[in-house]
């Protein structure tokens, strides 16, 4: 990703607010451009590049959702005939700002494809908080396009081995239920990847699938993200703030790393679930919702419950449907079609040995691993055909120590420089988007915070 300096569409068409925003987003380090109105905005995005846009809600001519509906509909009509500009457009990113009363509208525009929302008045901290999110998501759903693109199963989960034909079997029958699902296995097994197929096959697949990593919200804030917060609620509350639980209304909450959630919010979750209602935090308000539950962990549920981390009777409600990912080394036939999706991509190809390398391996990282692992050979290789000579030395190792005796150099195994190089660069960035937030930094790479710390000591990155 560049550092260049971003370009910002501000659109209101109140003068003084429109000139507030430009203000605040020239001293955010943007590049504003303004619009009176929806269509002088879309005549804006037409003939010039722009990274994200900001819109007011209630406007002459075209509202705020009418232009949010046009960006997304236009940029579906360009993608189909012209070529590289235009194809960036679907996933423009749009945040919508709105008022405190308004907030049922706000989800309205997030159900139609708005990034994010902010409340009026908002300072310019929240206003660069919400561009730079909307930011980072925006680069990860362009480079997800061609995944998605490019699936080819009815369920969109590539793997042909039986545990897996078992599991979309599964998935295929549970689906369509609202019945509450737990995905249990090990890291990088797919389980996000499997909340996602179930969403997508059920029939609340027009709503939102929302996800909540347990995990990475701290403990305080949780009860928050999930229920939400009436203004006033606690210091800090200047605002009300709709939860989790309201924004997935109607269609998909996932609870991933459930068991990382504090028991006595797990208890106000079976509360919830079995009631149908939440209510916020600070209020008294009882509030309907219908929300379809997935939750993930990957620890033994029963060990979990064992060691005090889940309540049992949270795991019975959520038990109801119980999906167990199995481990890549316990699949180790999918490591090539795997392979082949994952390359087909990038258009890089793959060696028969290395194949055989892949297999080899144990794949403590799973899938994730795999991918990671094919994302940097491929680099490595200049997109060209991936060799064993471009894989991670432990891989390598037993391919080449067998070989060596019909004396073949060994020499292979030094990490790449252009590895380092690669990892250095991709660490500096994730702690640029993430404003140097560790935690955040680690989720965006996809590694434990542990291994960033220790890569950012080893590679002395300031
Ligand atoms: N069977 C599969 N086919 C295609 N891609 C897969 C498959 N399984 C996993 N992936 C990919 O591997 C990566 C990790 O998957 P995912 O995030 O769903 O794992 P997870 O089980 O949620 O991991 P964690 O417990 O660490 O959160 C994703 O990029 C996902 O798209
Ligand atoms: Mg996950």
């Amino acid at each position: 990703m560049s550092h260049t300096i971003k370009t910002i569409l501000a659109v209101d068409d109140e003068p003084n607010m429109l000139r507030l925003l430009e203000i605040s987003l020239r001293q955010a380090g943007y590049k504003p451009l303004t619009a009176r109105d929806g269509r002088e905005a879309l005549e804006i995005i037409r003939s010039q590049h722009v990274d994200c846009v900001v819109t007011d809600l209630h406007m002459p001519y075209m509202s705020g959702l009418q232009l949010l509906k046009a960006i997304r509909g236009e940029a579906l009509d360009e993608a189909q005939h012209k070529s590289s500009k235009a194809q960036s457009n679907p996933d423009l990113p749009v945040i919508i700002v709105t008022a405190q009363g308004e907030v049922k509208t706000a989800i309205d525009a997030m159900k139609n494809g708005a990034s994010d929302y902010i409340l009026r008045p908002f300072d310019l901290e929240e206003l660069e908080l919400a561009i730079s999110r909307a930011l980072s998501f925006a680069r990860l759903v362009v480079e997800n396009q061609f995944l998605r693109e490019e699936k080819t199963s009815d369920i969109g989960i590539v793997g042909n081995s039986p545990p897996m034909q078992q599991l979309f079997d599964a998935i295929r029958q549970v689906a369509p239920e609202k019945a509450t699902v737990l995905i249990a296995g090990e890291t990088g097994t797919g389980k996000e990847l499997v909340a996602r197929a179930i969403h997508a096959g059920s029939p609340r697949k027009e709503g939102l699938f929302v996800a909540v990593n347990c995990a990475a919200i701290p403990h305080e804030m949780l009860e928050s993200e999930l229920f939400g917060h009436e203004k006033g609620a606690f210091t800090g509350a200047i605002k009300e703030r709709v939860g989790k639980f309201e924004l997935a209304d109607g269609g998909t909450l996932f609870l991933d790393e459930i068991t990382e959630m504090p028991m006595q919010l797990q208890a106000k979750l079976l509360r919830a679930l079995q009631e149908n209602v939440i209510e916020r935090v600070g209020g008294n308000r009882q509030i309907d919702v219908d929300i379809r539950v997935v939750a993930a962990t990957n620890r033994d549920p029963k060990q979990a419950i064992a060691d005090g981390k889940l309540r049992e009777d949270l795991y019975y409600r959520l038990n109801v449907f119980r999906l167990d990912l199995p481990p890549l080394r316990m699949r180790k036939s999918d490591i090539a079609s795997l392979a082949q999706h994952f390359l087909a991509q990038r258009r890089a190809a793959i060696s028969v040995d290395a194949i055989q390398a892949l297999t080899g391996y144990d794949w403590p990282g799973n899938v994730r691993e795999l991918e990671n692992v094919l994302e940097r050979a491929a680099i490595i290789s200049g997109n060209q055909t991936i060799l064993p000579k471009h894989l991670p030395a432990e891989m390598v190792n037993h391919v080449t120590l067998a070989a060596s005796d019909s004396g073949v150099a060994t020499n292979t195994l030094a990490l790449p420089p252009a590895l380092e190089a690669l990892e250095r660069r991709l660490i500096s960035e994730a702690l640029a988007i993430t404003q140097g937030n560790k935690s955040k930094a680690a989720k965006l790479l996809e590694i434990s915070e542990r291994s960033l710390w220790y890569k950012i000591s080893q590679y002395e990155i300031h």
